[in-house]
């Protein structure tokens, strides 16, 4: 996978508002997952994007600092943040997942929606690590990511097919069984805590209809 190619996909989309990903509506069913955390709490989400999880999560109360390799979208959430006077709640960062530039044991939550998916398989180890890395003992992850359930994207067959792993327009896309999600987040000294698969219509084309699989993780 040419991972040039693929960021530049992502800054293309944002640039042209064909982030069609952006308005999955998964955050109803991620807020209820979230686990009992305090106010204030500190939350990397990673792979920001626009940062529309971001301010809901600002308005439950944490403080949040959203990390994305896309530069232009992290000055235009920056922006965003002053505006609305939340300068002191939330901050975007330029940074890639696999090389968090955050201190170790920072952060009491990590939500991930929609990267790990994208993710090639040699760069999970470098995810993973730099995942428990910037997590307390103790700390959450909540994972949404692309489920082996999905009947169709894109094109693609997941759930009828033999493979799990898809390339289109230069960017990867992995579509997880649960065993497998769990298995990764384990190897890294994470438990399963809530599980659960959901399906949403997806904006890509009529006949498109994309499974989640949305997972909690507690670090020992
Ligand atoms: C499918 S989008 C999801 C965006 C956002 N979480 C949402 O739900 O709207 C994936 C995001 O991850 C970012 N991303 C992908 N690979 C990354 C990496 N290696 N480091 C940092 N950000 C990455 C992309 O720029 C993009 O914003």
């Amino acid at each position: 996978m040419d991972q040039d190619a693929q960021k530049n996909y992502f800054e293309i989309a944002y640039r042209t508002g064909s982030d069609v990903w952006t308005h999955i509506p998964y955050h109803a069913v991620a807020m209820r997952m979230l686990p009992p955390l305090a106010k204030d709490s500190f939350i990397l989400d990673i792979g920001v994007g626009r940062g529309l999880w971001l301010h809901k999560l600002v308005a439950a109360g944490f403080r949040v600092i959203g990390l994305d390799y896309v530069a232009d979208i992290v000055r235009k959430g920056n922006l965003d943040l002053k505006s609305e006077n939340l300068g002191d709640r939330a901050r975007f960062v330029v940074g890639d997942v696999t090389d968090i530039p955050l201190a170790d044991s920072t952060f009491d939550c990590v939500t991930d929606i929609g990267v790990l998916q994208h993710m090639a398989s040699g760069q999970r180890i470098g995810y993973m690590s730099e995942v428990a890395r910037v997590l307390k003992s103790g700390g959450y992850v909540l994972n949404v990511s692309l489920s082996k359930e999905t009947q169709r994207f894109l094109g693609f067959k997941p759930k009828h097919s033999a493979d799990a792993s898809f390339e289109k327009f230069g960017v990867s896309y992995y579509f997880f069984t649960n065993d497998e999600l769990n298995g990764l987040f384990l190897d890294y000294g994470m438990k399963l805590v809530d599980q659960r698969i959901e399906h949403f219509d997806a904006r890509t084309d009529p006949d498109d209809s994309i499974a989640l699989v949305m997972s909690l993780y507690k670090k020992d």
